[in-house]
């Protein structure tokens, strides 16, 4: 009865029930930095009503959150709008009316253009202005196109809801925070500073508010994001200059927060201090994703990596002395102009030197406005899919092997999600390698201690240790 009553009394009311109840489908490509975007984006439309979904043909609003890294990456963007644009025009013969976004670092590089090619985007968004999205939405509904990609002058974290405790809670006990943006490196073959704009550090008190704000909705293990993320500095509350080693001193004492990890990192910004938190912080995990690119020293001079092979290599045996068991996990870039078969070989002997956990390789995309895209001495695509098949025939044999090590250790596992089986749960090694082991979902955020049994394609499996 109360139900026909409310059903009832809402009808007139229709359209406001419509607006209170807005759907939002937010789709992210690209990098961690971008997940952790979506995830602020949709809190500053939680303000305005919507609600998220995981049902794109429910959405009111669609919202592509881009990256522009590779061509595949922006490729991918205008086939997704060829597809939105027949759903909005189905839902449009069914009276629904569905805004089309595009936010991210395609947004930011290829904004009126993406205007131009496709007539059926409402507003186009760049990462540095995400604070204006519920204006940029109003003037959506009055009839505009928007492009927004100015860089702003004021902070967008200022400005954009922090996460909220209830929310982090649903999203987990492992959460992105991120502290610094955009970078001043200009690699030759990379468009983060044409599209992130030049690096800024969040400030300490920021970055602490928030993290408080995580560990008490629940958040056990914090990732610090930046596209250069040792590079962050800041004034501490003592008025000096700290570095990150500093900052992972201070977020260390928040009571609740048991592991913390950073990337991306620059093996140029790698400082003492940070070393030195590697050393001193049970917090810190054991695992550094420190990209090298290319192991020849002519590539990497070419890249403008402004560092040699040997001085990676000694770097990473600097870490290590600091914390013995550092796993690592890199970047590579095969078939950057002018490489030779025997730049490329200088990179397998230095990725045999390191023994790498875990690795991301790729065939260099020449990406238009950047340095590379000029260079004479393009590698053919062959020879870029040649080289690249050995590359990650030898990552995937070290992590094979690095994975088989682990059997027979005991490691703590944080738990952090329901597993394929009933009564099993997936947890974090400090590793960052999936983990199968037989526990109840009330023990979600815990870290028990378990020993490794065996190795699956994409994740090991363990027991609990007794
Ligand atoms: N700031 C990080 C990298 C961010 S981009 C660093 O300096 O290492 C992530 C990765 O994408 C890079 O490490 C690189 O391996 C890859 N990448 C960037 N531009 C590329 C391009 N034009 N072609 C192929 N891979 C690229
Ligand atoms: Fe790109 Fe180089 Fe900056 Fe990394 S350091 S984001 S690769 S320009
Ligand atoms: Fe891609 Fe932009 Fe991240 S180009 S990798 S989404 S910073």
């Amino acid at each position: 009865m109360t139900d026909e009553i409310a059903t009832l009394s809402s009808a007139p009311d229709a359209p406001i029930a419509h607006q209170n109840t807005r759907k939002v489908f937010i789709k992210t490509y690209g990098c961690q930095m971008n997940v952790y975007d979506s995830d602020r984006m949709q809190d500053a439309l939680a303000k305005d009503g919507y609600v998220a979904t995981d049902v794109m043909e429910d959405a009111d609003l669609v919202l592509l959150n881009t990256c522009h890294i590779r061509e595949k990456a922006a490729e991918k963007v205008y086939s997704a709008l060829g597809r939105l644009r027949e759903l909005k025009k189905k839902k449009a013969g069914e009276g629904r009316e569905m805004m089309i976004g595009v936010a991210g670092c395609v947004a930011q590089a290829e904004g009126d253009e993406i205007l131009r090619r496709a007539p059926a985007v409402d507003l186009v968004i760049g990462p540095q202005t995400y604070h204006r999205l519920p204006q940029a939405l109003e003037r959506v509904k009055r009839g505009e196109r928007v492009l927004e990609t100015d860089y702003a002058i004021e902070d967008k974290f200022e400005h954009l809801p922090a996460p909220e405790k209830a929310k982090t809670r649903a999203r987990g006990v492992t959460a992105f925070l991120t502290v610094q943006e955009g970078c001043d490196k200009f690699c030759s073959f990379c468009v983060v500073p044409y599209t992130r704009g030049s690096e800024v550090s969040r400030p300490v008190e920021q970055i602490v508010a928030e993290a408080r704000k995580l560990v008490e909705g629940g958040v056990r293990e914090l990732t610090l994001l930046g596209q250069n993320v040792n590079a962050w500095h800041g004034a501490g509350p003592d008025g000096v200059e700290w570095g990150l080693g500093e900052l992972l001193h201070h977020l260390a004492g928040i009571e609740g927060l048991a592991r913390l990890r950073y990337t991306t990192s620059h093996p140029r910004d790698m400082d003492d201090g940070l070393i030195a938190a590697h050393r001193d912080l049970p917090q810190l995990m054991p695992y550094l994703h420190l990209p090298v690119q290319s192991g020849s020293d002519r590539i990497l001079k070419a890249m403008n990596r402004r560092h040699t092979a040997a001085e990676y290599l000694a770097l990473i045996e600097r870490i290590k002395k600091a914390r013995p068991d550092l796993a690592l996990s890199g970047d590579f870039i095969v078939g950057f102009p002018g490489e030779t078969d025997e730049d490329f070989e200088d990179t397998l002997k230095l990725v045999e030197a390191v023994g790498y956990a875990q690795a991301f390789s790729f065939k260099y995309s020449t990406r238009p406005g950047t340095p590379g895209a000029d260079l004479k001495d393009q590698v053919p695509e062959d020879v870029k899919a040649k080289r690249l098949e050995r590359l990650q025939a030898l990552l995937l044999k070290q992590q094979h092997a690095f994975n088989e090590m682990c059997i027979g250790r005991e490691i703590d596992l944080l738990l952090e999600k329901p597993g394929r089986m009933p009564g099993q749960l997936i947890g974090r090694s400090p590793w960052l390698q999936s983990v199968n082991v037989d526990a109840k979902s009330s023990q979600i955020g815990d870290i028990i201690r378990v020993r490794i049994t065996g190795t699956g394609p994409n994740s090991l499996f363990a027991e609990v240790a007794s």
